[in-house]
């Protein structure tokens, strides 16, 4: 552990799959994790009780709401005693194949997606950063995007161009938030094997998903959770500003 570690870390998406990696890697460098959840308490609740060490917290709500991401935000600085990393790694994962879908569900999911990814992860930036600013910390933000902001979403397009779009948000911010010492990054991961895609890789359909990559299968998400510590590290300053190919050459680009 680094003597800059004991940070306070918000982990936002965090009752499961990648987030709880996230949060479980963060607390095993040294560092205070908020762990968030937005509907499955007691999953927040079981990866709270997973960390190593101490002073970690649990805080909620659901980010597409403006006032809540400024709670949740406001949550993990008072829990925390103020906040140096965020990592936007909550999403709204909902499919909406445009053959299969009514014109009604399209707009209504479109709208989750991009209220949940976008809106709710700038609006989280936007709090976080004014944190830091104010108090002078050489924070970081770490936005968990996708390999599908290149490789195409065909069955959740909006999803595809949520993460296009955060992507480009964490370019913009780490140009704004660069005066300020505080490094803005992403990563892309590719197909990873989290509870809620598990079904996917069932019978010849996963094998196809795995053989997308020449290693022969998908990630696990503690690789995702070591580049998202990568990039939140002191020493990582210098990638603000990139997208982090996560996805075992699967996508090339
Ligand atoms: N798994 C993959 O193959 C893969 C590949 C590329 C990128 N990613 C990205 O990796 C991240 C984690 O994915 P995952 O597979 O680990 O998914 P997951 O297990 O389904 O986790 C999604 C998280 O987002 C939270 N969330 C959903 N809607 C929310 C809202 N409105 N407000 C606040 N939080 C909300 C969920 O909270 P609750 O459960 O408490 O409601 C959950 O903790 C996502 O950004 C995803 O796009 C995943």
């Amino acid at each position: 552990m680094s003597a800059e570690r004991n940070r306070g870390v918000l982990v936002t998406g965090a009752s499961g799959g990648i987030g709880r990696a996230i949060a479980q890697r963060f607390a095993a460098d040294g560092e205070r994790v908020a762990v968030h959840y937005a509907s499955r308490e007691e999953e927040g609740e079981a990866t709270l009780a997973s960390l190593e060490g101490g002073e970690h917290v649990l805080v909620h709500g659901d980010i597409a709401d403006p006032a809540a991401a400024e709670s949740v935000v406001a949550a993990a600085v008072e829990g925390l005693g103020g906040l140096d990393v965020l990592v936007n790694n909550a999403a709204a994962v909902i499919p909406h194949p445009l053959p299969e879908t009514s014109y009604a569900d399209w707009q209504a999911t479109w709208r989750r997606i991009i209220g949940v990814n976008v809106f709710g992860a700038a609006n989280l930036s936007y709090c976080a950063a004014r944190h830091m600013i104010e108090r002078g910390t050489p924070g970081r933000i770490v936005n968990v995007g996708s390999r599908g902001a290149y490789r195409g979403e065909p069955d959740m397009p909006a999803y595809g161009a949520s993460k296009a779009a955060l992507h480009s948000l964490g370019q913009s911010l780490a140009v704004s938030l660069g005066p300020y010492g505080i490094g803005v990054a992403s990563v892309a991961p590719g197909f990873t094997l989290t509870e809620r895609v598990q079904h996917r890789l069932e019978g010849s359909a996963g094998e196809a998903v795995s053989g997308q990559s020449p290693f022969g299968r998908v990630a696990a998400p503690e690789e995702i959770a070591s580049a998202a510590a990568y990039l939140a590290a002191p020493e990582a300053v210098w990638t603000s500003g990139a997208v982090l190919d996560v996805n075992g050459a699967s996508h090339l680009r």
